[in-house]
């Protein structure tokens, strides 16, 4: 699995936490940065991350800032993402049981690296289980993207 990560300068610390664990584990993983706690905005580390996920380079991507909002909103923008921002590792394992998410977004003002990484160690090793009444309803979901992309919106 060939993982993207990246935060911005909010997300800086619990993404070398992240980093440092996916390098124990031996995990293929690339880092979009940012590499320092100088203020970046996250939509354009969100961007990257998520133009690398959804043009197949990258299985799935990991994205932090300050709540895990403004990035997750910034990835989602690209056609194909399905960016999770989770608090809990019910919501992570859900994730992707039921939205088969392709971005792991991560808070790290509002969530301890503790419970981050069991997070992060959850959605990695949850695999979507595939023809399932969910299947339906992701397509739905990518069926509100296309119609929109066809309107020009
Ligand atoms: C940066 O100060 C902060 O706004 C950002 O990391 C994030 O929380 C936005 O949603």
């Amino acid at each position: 699995m060939k993982i993207a990560i990246g935060s911005d300068h909010a997300g800086y610390k619990l993404k070398e936490e992240i980093a440092k664990f996916l390098q124990k584990e031996q995990y293929n993983f690339t880092d979009f940065g940012t590499c320092s706690p100088d203020p970046v905005d996250y939509p354009d580390i969100g961007e990257q991350v998520a133009e690398g996920v959804a043009s197949g380079k990258y299985d799935r991507g990991i994205l932090i800032c300050g709540t895990g909002i403004g990035i997750s909103i910034a990835a989602n923008k690209v056609p194909g993402i399905r960016a999770a921002l989770c608090s809990n590792t019910f919501s992570a394992r859900s994730s992707i049981e039921h939205n088969n998410a392709n971005i792991l977004a991560l808070g790290e003002r509002t969530t301890g690296p503790g419970v981050a990484l069991d997070i992060v160690k959850i959605w990695l090793n949850t695999v979507f289980p595939g023809e399932t009444r969910h299947k339906n309803r992701i397509d739905k979901i990518h069926a509100i993207e296309s119609k929109h992309i066809q309107k020009g919106e």
